[in-house]
């Protein structure tokens, strides 16, 4: 970590620390990356310097610079489908190739800054699963980069979370699409899915332990009351436990049962309630910490109608930050009357 004057800092580094103003409110959580727009804002707020990471060495992998954001997000839910239709065949995989051939599009996605509004969302004719692997590999990767692990650590986690629901091909299709409730029976199948998927790894070529572990773990909960192995806190890997946090949120933002486009402000709610001694709470702050983040200079649609903008967050609570409507301003960590139920641009 370095020390810099903001007047060296240059857009793409990385902050090691939070900038924070006299009133305690973050301006700039750690691991975010700088640009050129934040450097102005810094100056605008008189800091004259930040802690930023040193630089990563790790060579890039290249792609296509012209591909889109979206033709990146098909491609790789067309290799998902297409991994996914040969396992259910009893191909085995070949992590290296798949690393190969996804790693330039996972690093493409999360390294744009607009990458949680690339989370695709279950559309009519879309099926969930495969939207949901590509999700969870993108939100993975991103935590891993937002708790400064090494580069290779979050491609592993792109691929553990990318087939993290691999075992699913194990899974008889009519529980799976079972629209109605499962029986406890056949939920018991259901819960055999990140077994299935740590034997698919392990006859398969280019796996680490780490990322196998991660797969057969990504229900396990710190509690104990997850499965398959009902492991507790230490027992489970932080790989596991970053799936697992990858995994919920997307699923609360998918669930039909919440509603069909929930704003990030309301599911950072629900995973915080949630997660209450379920999931690892240094992954799941970091994780609320820079999703919230990501909407500073947004609009947002208020419980009243009113449409506000979020000027900055809250440290104690960064899914309540501090909103302008109009001309007044609103700290909604202190006032409860006023929620954010939709994020408008
Ligand atoms: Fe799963």
């Amino acid at each position: 970590m370095n020390l810099v004057s903001i007047e060296d800092v240059k857009s793409g580094m990385i902050l090691a620390r939070d900038v924070i103003n006299d009133l305690g409110i973050i301006f700039m959580s750690a691991g975010s990356e700088i640009n050129s727009a934040s450097i102005a804002s810094l100056k605008k707020l008189d800091i004259d310097f930040v802690y930023v990471e040193e630089a990563d060495q790790a060579a890039a992998p290249s792609v296509d610079e012209h591909i889109t954001m979206e033709q990146a997000y098909t491609r790789l839910m067309n290799l998902y489908k297409s991994i996914y239709a040969n396992v259910g065949l009893g191909k085995s995989l070949n992590l290296d190739q798949l690393k190969r051939e996804t790693l330039p599009l996972f690093k493409k996605i999360t390294e744009d800054n607009n990458v949680l509004n690339s989370l695709r969302r279950v559309g009519v004719h879309d099926s969930y699963s495969y939207i949901h692997s590509v999700n969870v590999a993108i939100l993975a990767m991103i935590i891993g980069k937002w708790l400064n692990l090494k580069t290779h650590i979050q491609e592993d986690l792109a691929i553990a979370g990318f087939l993290h629901d691999i075992g699913k091909t194990n899974i008889p299709l009519d529980i799976l699409d079972k629209p109605g409730e499962l029986t406890v029976s056949e939920f018991e199948k259901i819960k055999e899915h990140p077994i299935h998927g740590y034997r698919i790894l392990q006859i398969s070529t280019g796996v680490t332990n780490e990322i196998m572990e991660a797969v057969k773990h990504h229900h396990e909960r710190i509690d104990g009351s997850g499965y398959p192995d009902g492991l507790r806190d230490r027992e489970i890997s932080l790989y596991a436990k970053i799936l697992a946090v990858a995994d919920v949120f997307d699923a609360i933002t998918a669930n039909k049962s919440y509603r069909s486009k929930i704003s990030v402000y309301a599911a950072a709610r629900v995973l915080k309630t949630e997660s209450f001694n379920k999931l690892e709470p240094k992954v799941t702050e970091v994780f609320l910490k820079n999703i919230s983040r990501f909407y500073v200079g947004n609009k947002v649609k208020l419980n009243t109608g009113e449409i506000g903008e979020v000027i900055l967050l809250n440290k104690t609570d960064v899914t309540r930050p501090l909103i302008k409507i109009g001309e007044m301003y609103f700290d909604l960590s202190t006032n409860y009357k006023l929620e954010i139920v939709d994020v408008v641009g």
